[in-house]
């Protein structure tokens, strides 16, 4: 494993970072435009952004002023729930274009599986014969979901990755296998799980850590790696944008994989959609779409 390439091919060919940075949470545009500009110098090629977070304009201005060839930056966005549907989707991804100043978007994502999004997928689909999108993917996609998706003889083009959340503390194996049969790359949002239940501080990971002369939060990305996982972890920070993309220069021993294996939760830390209330939170923010935690 220690042979790990820095880019997967997702199913349709396109070549994607494994190791991405995510910019969630941060709103304040001359902060997100630093913070990007920051990851790019530092190597990161893949940026992750959302309609939902606001920031879309701010990652355009840093890949722009950034100088590097466009085609070497992959960019993710995302629609929401409030913007499913066939007319809805065009509109939003239309949006997109237009605050990140791109002619295309390399990745563009389902965020929830809730409301029309058939018909998103749809509007999606011609964006993509079109070429203003180089592959479709979902996130937040449970195992029937996913499956379900792939199976409808509905969707003419497969999606090419699943974000969702996976870290120490729910690990999903069970779901990453059947991503993987189905040619579904998984990728992880919150690898870190933003620092909850004492990620940072767990005492099997800062074992580990110490072994390798490596942080806890390299131990972490480099876990999710090996298992085929691709990450996309945030800092505003650059010591610390550094220190998550340094993890190419050692391998986990399989007996370390199998002690992370064993600090599985099995249960979600972040967003657990499956439960009624987290439902109704989701379209509260449909009616009131101001930046909370999704
Ligand atoms: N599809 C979805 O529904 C969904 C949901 C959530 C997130 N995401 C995506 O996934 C990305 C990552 O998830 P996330 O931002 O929620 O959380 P995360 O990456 O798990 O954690 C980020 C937190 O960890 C801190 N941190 C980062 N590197 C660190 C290090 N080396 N040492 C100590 N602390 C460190 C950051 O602090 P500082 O910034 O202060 O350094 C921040 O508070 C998001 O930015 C977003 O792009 C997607």
């Amino acid at each position: 494993m220690s042979e790990l390439t820095n880019t997967i091919k997702l199913n349709n060919g396109v070549e994607m970072p494994r190791l991405g940075f995510g910019v969630f949470q941060v709103d304040d545009l001359k902060l997100c435009e630093q913070a990007v500009s920051d990851a790019l110098a530092t190597g990161y090629r893949l940026i992750d952004t959302a309609a939902t977070y606001n920031n879309e304009a701010a990652v355009g201005a840093a890949i722009r002023k950034s100088g590097i060839d466009r085609k070497e930056i992959f960019v993710t966005s995302k629609a929401f729930i409030h913007q499913m549907g066939y007319e809805r989707t065009k509109a939003a991804f239309n949006e997109s274009l237009e605050k990140l100043g791109l002619d295309y978007i390399d990745l563009y994502l389902v965020h929830m599986p809730f409301g029309d999004y058939y018909g998103s997928w749809r509007a999606m689909t011609e964006f993509y014969k079109e070429g203003k999108v180089r592959a479709l993917g979902v996130s937040n996609f449970l195992p029937d979901r996913i499956l379900d998706f792939c199976l409808n003889r509905d969707i003419e083009v497969k999606p090419a990755l699943n974000q969702i959340e996976i870290h120490p503390f729910y690990q999903r194996p069970d779901e990453i296998k059947l991503l993987q049969e189905q040619g579904i790359v998984p990728q992880a949002w919150a690898p870190f799980a933003e620092g909850m239940n004492g990620m940072f501080t767990n005492h099997v990971l800062h074992g580990i850590a110490q072994k390798y002369g490596k942080s806890v939060a390299q131990v972490i990305l480099r876990w999710n790696l090996q298992r085929g996982v691709c990450v996309i972890p945030k800092s505003v920070h650059q010591n610390r944008m550094a220190e998550n993309f340094a993890v190419w220069d050692f391998a986990l021993s399989a007996e370390d994989m199998q002690a992370i294996a064993a600090l599985d939760l099995k249960r979600p830390q972040m967003v657990d959609t499956l439960k009624p209330s987290e439902v109704h939170r989701l379209y509260d923010y449909v009616n009131n779409p101001v930046l909370t935690s999704l």
